[in-house]
């Protein structure tokens, strides 16, 4: 049996800090420290993410280090988020990653956090996709739908042009006056309501490319509307409101994602990123599997949301293709790949 690689992992592009360690594609610790400052802001705010990680990184890593039993010597590489994100919080990971890369003498190997989406398909238990692949990969700050090839060989094949799925989530949730993030708590919603309760209309865009920021605009028009009307509209039609804006985002990601297949004619599709933990995007594409043929890979909940094992995974399979980071590698807000 060759030597399987420890990985330790940093993840600190928004505001979750996560660290983790695997053995192979085995996750032995993935621990995720979520920051609940954000709330009372209704959304992220980058300079309290970035002191919030400073604070939860370290007691991150000791967990994950109990956790799996290893001590600093059993590590062989350190991986870590080097774009896209948030600059600040970016610069966190990247530091403290480098540092202890350097300090325990083992290399470092910078990831792209939305290829590192992608891979988590690859952490054990599987199923894992065979190659090439389509993915979508729908998150906070990216909805892109992707050609994958093979582990480090991805082309975008479309894209959002403005705002990506989640944060459509999160604006309208904040526009009915939800906490943030406020996709998991619309999902949860929109499962007691009619989707057919109200109709909002998609928004036009050519090829594979997506947009959702008009959408925002139409509810925001729709809920002006029907609240002065009824003051409580959004109070009492709160699970309705709930499904149909989820339907209407479900609807253009699905119309994109059927096009893709029919243009690559590749049917295996996988889903990556925080959107993908929404149960009406899964039984979507459950119900594609069933009617379709489509071989749909979904991943666990715990690998959907940012978590620093996919980014371990990333670093793995880096690795084995002989990357390796230096030292003046410095964060990349924008990062395409
Ligand atoms: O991938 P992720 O954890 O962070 C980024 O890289 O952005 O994605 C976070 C996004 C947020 O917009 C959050 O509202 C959304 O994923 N999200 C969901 C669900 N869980 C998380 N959106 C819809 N339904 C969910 N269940
Ligand atoms: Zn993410």
């Amino acid at each position: 049996m060759p030597h399987e690689k420890v990985i330790l992992a940093f993840e600190s592009s928004c505001d979750d800090t996560g660290v983790a360690v695997i053995r192979g594609n085995q996750v032995l610790s993935n621990v995720v420290s979520n920051q609940t400052i954000h709330e009372k802001y209704g959304g992220v705010v980058p300079e309290l993410a970035s002191r919030a990680h400073a604070q939860n990184i370290v007691p991150a890593l000791e967990a994950v280090l109990e956790e799996s039993g290893l001590n600093d010597k059993d590590i062989d590489a350190v991986a870590y988020t080097l774009g896209p994100g948030l600059m600040g919080s970016l610069h966190v990971g990247t530091a403290f990653a480098k540092s202890w890369a350097w300090s325990h003498g083992i290399p470092s190997i910078p990831v792209n956090h939305m290829q590192a989406h992608i891979l988590a398909h690859f952490l054990a238990p599987g199923p894992y996709p065979e190659f090439p692949f389509l993915c979508l990969t729908v998150s906070g700050g990216h909805t892109q739908l992707v050609k994958v090839n093979a582990p480090l060989d991805m082309v975008v094949l479309g894209e959002t042009k403005d705002d990506a799925a989640g944060e459509a989530f999160d604006k309208v949730a904040k526009l009915m006056g939800l906490p943030y993030p406020g996709g998991p708590v619309l999902d949860r919603m929109a499962a007691e309501g009619n989707p057919a309760a109200f109709k909002f209309s998609k928004p036009k865009v050519e090829g594979l490319d997506m947009s959702f920021s008009g959408l925002k605009t139409q509810i925001w028009q729709f809920l002006q509307k029907e609240t002065q009307r009824d003051v409580a509209f959004v109070e009492s039609n709160m699970h309705d409101i709930a499904a149909s804006v989820q339907q209407t985002i479900l609807d253009i990601l699905m119309e994109k994602l059927e096009m893709a297949v029919s243009e690559t004619a590749i049917t295996r599709v996988a889903i990556a990123g925080g959107v993908s933990a929404n149960r009406g995007l899964r039984s979507r594409l459950d119900a594609k599997s069933n009617e379709c043929g489509w071989e749909v890979f979904i991943p666990p909940m715990a690998y959907c949301t940012d978590n620093a094992a996919m980014i371990a995974m990333a670093g793995s399979l880096l690795d084995a293709h002989g990357f390796r980071g230096e030292l003046s590698d410095e964060p990349m807000p924008r990062w395409k790949f």
